[in-house]
């Protein structure tokens, strides 16, 4: 009994250290998904560079549609969104759903698994 708290601090630090990788943007931002190659054809990472959509660089806590120099859709600009894991897991499940109206010409990603990929990968952007 007295062994019993050490040894359920043992068996957590495997789950620990399995947690560890989803949660470091480091480690996360090295692994680009595959997915965001259908994205990049759209989208820039790098900060003030447009290609046909909004530069994703610091895409994590901006307001949808405030990006300077971009020409958004009025839907996305009144949508009142703030991108976080749960509105971009909205918009990335159906972006046509979650902002009618918008010009992403996008139909959003069925597999819960390659939205989170993605998700993660995009806010260490
Ligand atoms: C065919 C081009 C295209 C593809 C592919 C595409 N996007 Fe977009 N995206 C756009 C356009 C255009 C907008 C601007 C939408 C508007 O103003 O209505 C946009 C807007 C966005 C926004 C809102 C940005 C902001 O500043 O508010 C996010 C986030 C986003 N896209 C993420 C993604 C991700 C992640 C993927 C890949 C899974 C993706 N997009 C795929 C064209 C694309």
């Amino acid at each position: 009994m007295r062994y019993f708290p050490l040894s359920v601090a043992l068996a957590a630090f495997p789950i620990f250290f399995a947690a560890t990788p989803l949660l470091s943007p480091a480690t996360a931002q090295q692994a680009r998904p595959p997915t965001f190659a259908v994205c990049a054809g759209c989208h820039s990472t790098q900060a003030g560079k447009t290609v046909f959509g909004p530069s994703l660089a610091g895409v994590g806590g901006r307001r949808a549609g405030s990006l300077e120099g971009y020409t958004y859709s009025p839907a996305v600009k009144a949508s009142g969104l703030t991108w976080n894991t749960k509105t971009l897991d909205r918009w990335l499940t159906d972006p046509k759903k979650t902002v009618p109206g918008t010009k992403m010409p996008f139909n959003g990603i069925q597999d819960r698994k390659v939205r989170e990929q993605v998700i993660a990968y995009l806010l260490t952007l």
